[in-house]
């Protein structure tokens, strides 16, 4: 019979990735403890929120932590789009216990908050400050990101994604120290994710591999991990959906989304996440389901530059071999997710796709869309997908 600790060593990988250390294995948070000790960690601040919690997941870092006498500090009041107080809520209850190093355990979000705090509690000053792309000046605390979902790839990913408490703008913070110095990615966290929570965060993976494949600073290394990651998310997404997926099939998810979170760091977004950003600002829409409404009108607006390149992508996924496009296998999937449609469906109004497209023209990723968008472009991306 094969015990626990086999098992867990089987199906386990272990690599580097853009200087980050990568760890593959179902049940590898059980490890913690001994890989947070190999850091040199001692005390760490432990970011999660209410869910994870109550997935047990909390409890069970706190139990490896514990068996390897690394001492920590829980901050688990992580919400969605978390805002510069959270960060600063975070930070400042990794200052009161003087920790020497950060673990996130959860969703996009909590790793957001978690890359804030080390801002924060390394630099000083307010999430404000750090707005762009590397002003900060001191080194970071080693930090471990662990997702719960297979979604965002902010584990991937050296920028934090903050919201402005009084604008709700999204603050993109970004420095290379902030990026986690180890991810564990464990297939077993991903099976408590809810539903709804798996099809937004699953169809936001979908548009980073679609979208960083073909950006305007498109490369061969992100388009590489861009299309490995839509290969196994054309594959699994449905069974994690119908809770059909098996561990090693939730696996190929969760790797899946975090090389779509690796390719957005080597090119970047485009359209349907400028068009996006101001849904969630406005009407509070949820990040998943407003890249969703975006994608397939934006596909459609690119292919006039950009066709060759999306069938590149596509080719040889288990859409394509069904000669199901890529476009098509987008608005499949967000069907299958249970995901709006329309921008009507989500009570947003028709007089306000003006304003909307006024600050979609405004958002950093609307520069790197492959087919040049101002605001009257990305207005008719709004009225395609209202
Ligand atoms: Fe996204």
């Amino acid at each position: 019979m094969i015990d626990r600790k086999s098992e867990i060593a089987a199906a386990r990988w272990d690599t580097q990735l853009n200087g980050t250390r990568v760890l593959y294995g179902a049940g590898a948070l059980e490890r913690l403890g001994e890989l947070v000790a190999e850091l040199g960690l001692r005390k760490v601040l432990l970011v999660s929120d209410d869910g994870v919690c109550a997935a047990g997941h909390v409890e069970r870092a706190r139990k490896a932590l514990g068996a390897e006498r690394v001492a920590w500090v829980d901050y688990d009041g992580v919400q969605p789009n978390p805002t510069s107080e959270h960060v600063e809520h975070a930070a400042q209850a990794g200052r009161d216990a003087a920790v020497d190093g950060i673990i996130a355990l959860g969703g996009g979000s909590v790793m957001d908050c978690a890359k804030g705090a080390n801002f924060i509690l390394t630099q000083g000053g307010r999430m404000e400050d750090y707005w762009g792309y590397g002003k900060a000046k001191q080194p970071m605390l080693p930090s471990v990101g662990i997702p719960t979902t297979a979604g965002t790839g902010s584990e991937a990913q050296c920028f934090a994604l903050i919201t402005h408490p009084d604008t709700h703008a999204k603050m993109a913070c970004g420095d290379p120290r902030a990026r986690f110095r180890m991810v564990v990615l464990d297939p077993e966290l991903t099976a408590s994710a809810p539903r709804d929570v798996i099809a937004m965060t699953g169809m936001d993976a979908v548009s980073h591999a679609v979208e960083s494949y073909v950006t305007r600073t498109r490369n061969p290394v992100a388009q590489a991990f861009a299309r490995e990651a839509w290969q196994r998310l054309d594959a699994h997404f449905a069974g994690v959906l119908d809770g059909s997926a098996d561990v090693t099939q939730r696996g190929s998810m969760l790797v899946g989304a975090h090389l779509a979170g690796a390719a957005i760091e080597h090119s970047m977004l485009g359209a349907a996440h400028a068009c996006a950003n101001p849904l969630t600002a406005r009407f509070d829409v949820v990040h998943g389901a407003a890249v969703g409404l975006m994608l397939p009108a934006t596909v459609r607006f690119n292919s006039a530059e950009v066709s060759a390149l999306y069938d590149d992508l596509h080719r040889g996924s288990p859409a394509d071999r069904r000669g199901v496009s890529l476009v098509d296998r987008v608005v499949e999937l967000r069907s299958l997710a249970g995901l709006p449609a329309r921008l009507r469906d989500c009570a947003i109004t028709e007089d306000s796709l003006g304003d909307l497209a006024d600050e979609a023209a405004r958002q950093w990723t609307a520069g790197f869309n492959p087919r040049p968008v101002t605001e009257t472009e990305l207005r008719g991306l709004y009225e395609a997908s209202f």
